[in-house]
């Protein structure tokens, strides 16, 4: 058994990350598979859809088949967030759920993974509490889950095994995707940043960039798989290249991306820090990398700024944000804000509601901030009741609904460029896919033109919705 320990998991050392290529390996004995089902449970961010993406490919290599209900599933997944109580509540609501089909269905095999499991309050709780819980594994042993969940079906032994340090690349993990055309593809892995909010740098570990080469055969690989569009997935991926070399970064690898010829290009997530004019100036150079910008900005208050150490302030994360503006033609940016951070002030928070109207952000994900155990801010003294939280987010809300319809009222009679993804859930004759600005949008237009991407021209807009017609 091993389980995590958060002091070992904030340490950053200079040890060599290896790169492995051939460490991931399906055996004959663990092809246990034949005849039954999983069922995978992802909550949180795109890199646990992705990882969810890779476990799926795993067990379909070990002879499972995918079942969409999780009450019929011989072994059931919950890949887990840890971001914020509310993910970790609808995870214990959930394996609450999971004893009792236990009772029903003892040869369930109940495994729970991500970030959650790095967690050390969380793995004591289910060793002491919950027994129907088979295997525990982390967000660093990933590539080990076939050989655990076989000792684990053979044994009928509870395992757990989670590592608090990054451990190396594993570079040949197989995955499938959910979506035909478009794919994600992790440039890099864990976070340096330590945000004092944030268990990121804690459950990933420390920032660890894949090297380019493999990046760019991969993005080959899926465009002769007919995949359209990648999006670069890292927890900072500004910062890309920067524990790897000495003089290739983000930019280079989106140049280098650019000549694969893949027809779209999108990153997330965005760290203004590392943000460069050299990356402004090459995004507006390629049509293929998409005009979309994640780029949270946590809070518009420059004390509170510095107590998240964010490293930047309100009046030059607004200077980037214009310099975006102005010069990336049709830019579209996103942005995530926490609210109620200890002892946010009304001043404060109006700061916050300030700059949201300077900027006029085409969305947000918004947030009330929410103490994780064994980081700096869940440390700090809170006087901000839940009852102002709550208030502010709906205070900011209105703000995001009100600047995400008039971004899409600005795209009224316009021409947009669409991904064409499949049957909208509207109607028959509707399509729906993403413009390249990253909005929804339902098209009437042919089946035909599912995984082509065309022009369509907007007829109606929404608060979170496109409708348009191609031309
Ligand atoms: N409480 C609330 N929101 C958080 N986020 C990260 N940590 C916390 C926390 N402890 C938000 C940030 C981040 C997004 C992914 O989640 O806004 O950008
Ligand atoms: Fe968390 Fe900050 Fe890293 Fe983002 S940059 S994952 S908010 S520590």
């Amino acid at each position: 058994m091993k389980t995590p320990n958060m002091l070992e998991a904030k340490k950053r050392t200079k040890d060599k990350v290896n790169i492995l290529y051939d460490e991931y390996k399906i055996t004959k004995d663990m092809k246990i598979g034949t005849n039954k089902t999983y069922h995978i449970k992802t909550y949180g961010c795109q890199m646990n859809e992705h990882d969810s993406e890779v476990l799926s490919a795993m067990l379909e290599e070990m002879g499972y088949s995918k079942c969409d209900v999780m009450e019929d599933a011989d072994v059931i997944i919950l890949n887990t967030c840890a971001i914020r109580e509310n993910a970790h509540n609808k995870v214990f609501g959930m394996l609450g759920r999971i004893k009792h089909l236990r009772e029903e269905r003892p040869n369930i095999i109940t495994c729970l993974c991500g970030c959650m499991a790095q967690e050390e309050v969380v793995v004591d709780e289910v060793k002491k509490k919950m027994k129907w819980v088979d295997l525990v594994f982390g967000t660093h042993n990933i590539h080990r889950f076939p050989i655990l969940l076989n000792e684990v079906a053979k044994s009928k032994e509870r395992e757990i095994e989670v590592y608090s340090k990054e451990g190396d690349i594993i570079e040949n993990l197989p995955y499938i995707r959910d979506n035909k055309y478009k794919s994600w593809v992790n440039i890099m892995y864990g976070c340096d940043k330590f945000c004092t909010y944030c268990i990121v740098p804690y459950t990933r570990g420390k920032q660890r960039s894949r090297r380019h080469e493999d990046i760019i055969k991969e993005v080959n690989d899926l465009i002769k798989d007919g995949v359209l569009e990648v999006t670069l997935l890292g927890q900072n991926v500004n910062a890309y290249g920067k524990d790897l070399y000495d003089n290739y970064g983000m930019e280079n690898l989106l140049e280098d991306v650019v000549k694969t010829g893949i027809k779209r290009i999108k990153f997330v997530t965005s760290h203004p820090w590392d943000f460069t004019d050299k990356m402004i100036e090459i995004i507006n150079k390629y049509d293929n990398i998409l005009p979309f910008i994640h780029l949270p900005v946590q809070s518009g208050s420059n004390r509170i700024l510095k107590l998240m150490g964010r490293r930047y302030t309100k009046e030059s994360y607004l200077e980037l944000f214009n310099k975006m503006r102005d010069q990336i033609k049709n830019v579209s940016i996103t942005t995530d804000i926490i609210v109620g951070f200890p002892n946010e002030t009304e001043e404060d928070f109006k700061e916050t509601l300030d700059l949201y109207e300077k900027c006029e952000f085409d969305l947000a994900y918004t947030f009330i901030y929410s103490p994780r155990v064994g980081t700096p801010a869940a440390k700090m003294k809170d006087d901000v009741s839940e009852e102002v939280k709550k208030e502010r987010l709906e205070r900011l809300n209105k703000l995001v609904s009100k600047y995400a319809k008039k971004s899409n009222d600005k795209l009224l009679n316009k021409t947009v460029s669409v991904l064409i993804e499949g049957v909208s859930e509207k109607a028959n004759d509707i399509m729906m896919g993403y413009t390249d600005t990253n909005k929804l949008i339902n098209v009437k237009t042919d089946k035909s033109n599912i995984g082509k991407i065309i022009d369509v021209k907007v007829t109606s807009s929404k608060t979170w919705s496109l409708d348009g017609k191609s031309v």
